[in-house]
């Protein structure tokens, strides 16, 4: 069954002058801020401070962003909300083929998801969907379907706006194995069960650091696509860094990349 995804940019505002032919530092076959359609991955564990880490990297930058969770959250989602029986790998399949996904960009560069013509960029990240994705991401079905949709969208995005960061669990080992930089990041549990409790104070410690055990066994473990270190990857421990240190780290190595 033909996936019904598509994508729309607006990343033209986002990035402004920064876009490889219209940036004030670009000469015709020279180089600007990076290398034209730069593909750079990072993948890491949940609480590595990857996404916050791939957001400012990406701007830092000028380049797009692609936080491809977002579309595993978005097809838990919409599974959810079907009453789907999240065990039934054949119906998730379905449903993924079946939903019209798109990934927007707001002016100010905020990634909207659109299911099914509704913006439901706050509902997938709700503790119901977050505690249910791994259904969606154990799915051999469902992962064909969005690993082909974020090669298109990320080939898409670094083509318009010089180059594109793709972060998850699989970009620099399944998606984009020729990516030209890819990272790792890596935290030791207890920090990153820290981290999380930060973000929401109301949270019980020794419960985080359970669920973060639990995704981690099962993150690594998976059949399909399991977390591992990519070949070729930067694996940079960010337990005693703060979020600047690492984007200062991912700039660093990205600018001795080029
Ligand atoms: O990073 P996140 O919490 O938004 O990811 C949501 C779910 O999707 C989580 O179960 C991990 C999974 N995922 C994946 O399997 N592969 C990716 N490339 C990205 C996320």
């Amino acid at each position: 069954m033909a996936a019904k995804y598509s994508l729309i940019f607006i990343i033209h505002r986002r990035l402004g002058d920064h876009t490889p032919k219209r940036c004030s530092r670009y000469t015709a076959g020279r180089k600007c801020c990076i290398n034209p359609a730069m593909i750079i991955t990072i993948d890491g564990p949940a609480g590595s401070g990857k996404s916050t880490a791939a957001r400012q990297l990406a701007k830092a930058l000028g380049v797009a962003h692609l936080d491809t969770g977002a579309t595993y959250r978005a097809v838990t989602l919409a599974a959810l909300r079907a009453g789907i029986d999240l065990e039934d790998e054949r119906a998730l399949t379905d449903l993924a083929g079946r939903i019209d996904l798109r990934l927007e960009y707001d002016n100010s560069g905020e990634l909207r998801v659109i299911l099914d013509g509704q913006d439901v960029s706050r509902e997938i990240r709700t503790a119901e969907v977050a505690d249910n994705s791994h259904y969606v991401a154990c799915s051999t079905g469902v992962r064909e379907v969005l690993v082909a949709m974020q090669r298109r969208v990320g080939a898409e995005l670094a083509a318009e706006s010089g180059g594109v960061v793709a972060e998850g669990r699989d970009q620099g080992s399944v998606v984009f194995p020729d990516a030209d930089v890819k990272f790792y990041l890596d935290a030791s549990c207890e920090v990153r069960a820290k981290r999380r409790c930060d973000e929401m104070p109301e949270a019980d410690y020794e419960q985080v650091l359970r669920a973060i055990r639990t995704r981690d066994e099962r993150d690594s473990t998976r059949a399909v696509a399991p977390l591992i270190k990519p070949d070729g990857a930067v694996v940079i421990d960010t337990t005693d860094m703060n979020i600047e240190e690492v984007t200062a780290e991912l700039l660093r190595q990205v600018r001795s990349a080029q």
